[in-house]
């Protein structure tokens, strides 16, 4: 008889997730909608299966917020509104309530302009650039958003740090009023934080398609080795080029700190001056209210057709996985990894706050 093995995860339900969040973040000086916002968009990664930008985040972000390295209160100002173009400064507040006001004023802006391009610098860390790409989808644009982040990856050909994990977000309007395609990534094989959650189940390995090396530059396929070594740009060259551009867009455009100018991913006091862009395009300008997401419909189910590969089931458009995993998480509930939860239980008890119970097994 095989020995049953231990569960490395306990479930949970968003609700109390997201509250819990609320309840940790207040404790820590932010207002009820500001800590609704980041618990809210952290919870809903994970719905998404995005474990790596879910609640994960937020023990980085209280690492920070304890050091005095964010502006608690800080929302950011408006540094210049030209029709189209606004740049906004996030005066060192959290990253989801600075990326939250300047997508408000991209749809604002877009609304009236049928485009619109904000960028802001003085940001934090956003999470997953698919929260924001939603919201501009769901309103009707085409979004395209990027972040760039602190150094840690080096480019194609080189092995010093010199770009972060920057990531590219496209969310596209579709039909029921919800995103239809909707590409997220880091400009590396896959984001960091993919490797923590990994580690945080006690995964020894992780998929060589994975793309880290060790501190030697070796390519390396465990996790311990892979946490003391760095990320690849996806697809060689053109990965770096990707991470470029959302560099270009996000502190290019804004006049942020670029690449090496910005710190080592630290959790101290220090200001990460990181730098994002959020830009809208309304299809209505080019054609009939609807027709665009007919035409968006008619790709997915075109390129869908495809016959599968060997091995494959069937072909997936970008934000097909996350929406499937979603579907599951919100009747199924969260798996948190224990090892991360620990963590979480102990911060909860230093901020006096009381965490909730897990689901109990079914
Ligand atoms: N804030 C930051 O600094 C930062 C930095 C890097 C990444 N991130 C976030 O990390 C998250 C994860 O990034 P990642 O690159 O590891 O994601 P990933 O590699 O899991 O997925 C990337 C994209 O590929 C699509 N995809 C996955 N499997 C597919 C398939 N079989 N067929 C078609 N499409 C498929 C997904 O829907 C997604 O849009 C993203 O939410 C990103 O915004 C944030």
């Amino acid at each position: 008889m095989s020995t049953p093995t231990a569960p490395v995860t306990a479930t949970f339900q968003a609700e109390p997730l997201q509250l819990f969040c609320r309840q940790l973040l207040t404790a820590l000086g932010a207002s009820e909608s500001h800590a609704g916002i980041v618990g809210d968009s952290l919870v809903a990664a994970n719905l998404r299966g995005v474990d790596s930008h879910g609640i994960q985040m937020l023990l980085v972000y209280i690492q920070q917020l304890r050091a005095g390295g964010i502006n608690v209160p800080a929302a950011g100002r408006v540094v210049k509104e030209d029709g189209a173009f606004l740049r906004y400064d996030g005066e060192n507040g959290i990253g989801q309530v600075v990326a939250e006001c300047c997508t408000d004023h991209a749809i604002r802006i877009a609304q009236s302009h049928g485009i619109s391009v904000v960028v802001t610098n003085h940001s934090n860390h956003f999470g997953a650039g698919a929260w924001w790409g939603e919201k501009l989808a769901r309103a009707g644009f085409i979004a395209i958003v990027t972040s760039n982040a602190c150094p840690a990856v080096a480019p194609w050909q080189g092995q010093t740090p010199i770009l972060g994990t920057n990531p590219l977000c496209v969310a596209v309007p579709g039909l029921g009023g919800r995103g239809r395609w909707l590409l997220d990534m880091a400009t590396t094989t896959v984001a960091l934080g993919k490797l923590s959650h990994a580690a945080h189940l006690n995964h020894a390995e992780i998929p060589r398609e994975w793309g880290f090396l060790d501190s030697t530059g070796q390519p390396t396929t465990e996790t311990a080795a892979a946490q003391k070594g760095a990320p690849t740009p996806f697809g060689r060259y053109k990965g770096t080029a990707f991470a470029m551009l959302a560099e270009l867009l996000s502190a290019g455009l804004s006049g942020g700190e670029m690449a090496t100018e910005l710190p080592i991913y630290r959790t101290g006091g220090d200001p990460l001056g990181i730098s994002h862009s959020f830009i809208a395009i309304d299809p209505k300008r080019f054609m009939p209210a609807g027709e665009f997401e007919h035409r968006v419909d008619r790709l997915v189910g075109m390129v869908k057709a495809s016959a599968p590969a060997p091995g494959y089931d069937e072909v997936l458009v970008a934000g097909e996985p996350e929406w499937r995993c979603e579907q599951l998480r919100l009747q199924q509930g969260i798996p948190v990894p224990l090892k991360l939860w620990a963590k979480f239980t102990a911060v909860a008890a230093e901020l006096g706050v009381a965490p909730p119970l897990p689901d109990t097994p079914r």
